[in-house]
């Protein structure tokens, strides 16, 4: 006998879930957030995010016929102008096959966050171009760039060293490898009306700038680090990289900071505790990077296992040279 499958309900799911959010939706100054995590919410492999009137479902396993459902689930819940469903690259599929749009017509569409707006590509085949796990992240950027010379290193889209630029700071570099994001991070300012020149971003491999910079005697005031979970060998970098690769990237960051700077360090990885994560990053360090405080994913991320949403440290330094001390 085939075994019996559950029927997901939907409209029943997703009910609950957009109730359990209620603070996002009633607050005015943001309109982008995740509306189901489906690991923890009732169907394993789905997650649906709100950009401003759109909603992108990414599905990991295989409900292409329950789509037009959730879609009528979806709509029940807000009045989406565009819904679009992708499924992931691990199910064997074509592009076209696992690209579904349900509902409106438009790719491109403008969300907001407090006082800024990101620009996100709805059809894009991986993320659009705005994490929202980081929200309370890019608070704290805002809140503590001001006057500070800031690397943003693994920029994509800029959304995190925006956040430094809308809080003033002195400068923002942004550093990635792939040259299609420079015209993202471009647009992501003018909407925001705040200044870029060319010289705000650096394309290239993060092991080729970072020890030029270092033998430039260049010096930030803060270091965004965002790296993926998995870095892959890179031509330029002379160990093995091994996943997310803080040891040898705080390595490099320290020579990059000024006394008084800070690093903030974001850590996607399950196989490390947070404690775990920051002893790596202090040690990496010679004792330069203190961590000072932590920051998570918000409400709209729901993970009975602390250790599986994202953490974000803040490390600081002393405010003299460590020579000196
Ligand atoms: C997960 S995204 C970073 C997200 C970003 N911090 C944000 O909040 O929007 C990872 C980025 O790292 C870049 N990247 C990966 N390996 C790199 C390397 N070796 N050097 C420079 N950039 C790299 C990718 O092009 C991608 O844009």
């Amino acid at each position: 006998m085939e075994p019996s499958i559950t029927k997901v309900n939907w409209q029943e799911l997703i009910g609950k879930a957009w109730e359990k959010r209620e603070p996002l939706w009633k607050d005015a100054s943001v309109d982008c957030f995740r509306v189901f995590h489906g690991y923890e919410e009732g169907s394993t492999g789905t997650v649906i995010e709100k950009f401003n009137d759109a909603a992108v479902i990414d599905y990991k396993t295989d409900i292409r016929a329950d789509l037009p459902e959730l879609a009528q689930a979806l709509l029940k819940v807000f009045p989406f102008k565009n819904i679009i469903a992708k499924g992931h690259q691990s199910l064997g599929l074509s592009l076209k096959e696992r690209t579904n749009i349900l509902h409106g017509n438009d790719t491109r569409v403008i969300c907001h966050e407090q006082a800024l707006k990101f620009k996100v590509n709805l059809d894009s085949p991986h993320n659009p171009g705005l994490y929202l796990d980081a929200r309370d992240a890019r608070a704290w950027l805002c809140d503590n760039s001001s006057d500070r010379r800031i690397l943003n290193l693994f920029a994509f889209t800029g959304s995190l060293g925006l956040s430094s630029a809308y809080g003033k700071a002195a400068e923002v570099i942004h550093l990635d490898r792939s040259k299609e994001l420079l015209p993202r991070i471009q647009e992501n300012y003018q909407i925001n009306n705040l200044e870029f020149e060319m010289r705000n971003f650096l394309r290239g491999d993060i092991y080729k700038h970072l020890p030029r910079a270092i033998k430039a005697g260049k010096k930030f005031d803060g270091i965004i680090l965002d790296p993926p979970p998995k870095i892959y060998q890179s031509p330029y970098a002379k160990h093995k990289t091994n996943g997310q690769d803080f040891s040898a990237l705080i390595q490099l960051c320290s020579q990059l900071l000024n006394p008084g700077g800070w690093v903030l360090g974001m850590l996607h990885r399950f196989d490390y505790s947070w404690d775990d994560f920051e002893d790596q990053v202090t040690e990496a360090s010679g004792q330069l990077l203190l961590p000072q405080s932590r920051l998570t994913s918000g409400i709209d991320f729901p993970e009975s296992m602390p250790d599986k949403k994202l953490r974000v440290s803040i490390f600081a330094t002393p405010n003299t040279p460590i020579d000196e001390r």
